[in-house]
């Protein structure tokens, strides 16, 4: 058994350990053998899709198919905030309250659905539902405010509209 498939944890399960090596391997067909350490980015993200989120056990299985360090993979991990290092909720609300945003109601909104969700910034709802997390500029200025609903951008934002977005979340 050679580094490249060497178990790194028991903790993960196998069936899952062998997609993110299948998977894994589809990627790494873009990148020369010598620069596969170059991958820790899309290696991570799918190990955040498939596993959940960026465990340390997780970041180990990125480091060893890498042939990089562990704590290479950390860095990464620890340094952009699309990367969860901790179990998140089902979905992720992620609310703007930078300039533009905060100017046009996206703090007033922040903090009311922090309230109503019972939840601090970075904290998920009691039934697991949804993690809510204040970010900074997410790109819509001209169109604030704006939030991230999952992979969905929300733009001219009221309290309204609001309800209407978290209502259609199962
Ligand atoms: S300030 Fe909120 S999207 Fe730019």
């Amino acid at each position: 058994m050679n580094a490249s498939t060497a178990p790194v944890s028991g903790e993960l399960p196998r069936e899952q350990v062998e997609r993110f090596d299948h998977e894994l391997a589809l990627v790494l067909k873009r990148y020369p053998p010598d620069r596969k350490a170059a991958a820790m980015l899309p290696a991570l993200h799918l190990g955040q899709e498939i596993f959940g989120f960026c465990s340390p056990e997780v970041q180990r299985l990125c480091a060893d198919r890498l042939g990089t360090s562990p704590a290479r993979a950390e860095e990464v991990a620890t340094f952009y905030v699309m990367y969860h290092t901790a179990p998140i909720g089902r979905h992720l609300v992620e609310v703007c309250t930078n300039v533009s945003c905060c100017l046009t109601g996206g703090e007033r909104i922040f903090e009311r659905l922090k309230a109503k969700l019972a939840v601090k910034n970075g904290g998920t709802t009691a039934d697991g539902k949804i993690t809510l997390r204040e970010v900074e500029c997410l790109g819509a200025c001209g169109t604030a405010p704006a939030m991230l609903v999952d992979d969905e951008m929300h733009e001219r934002l009221d309290e309204r509209r609001v309800e209407e977005i978290l209502g259609r979340l199962a």
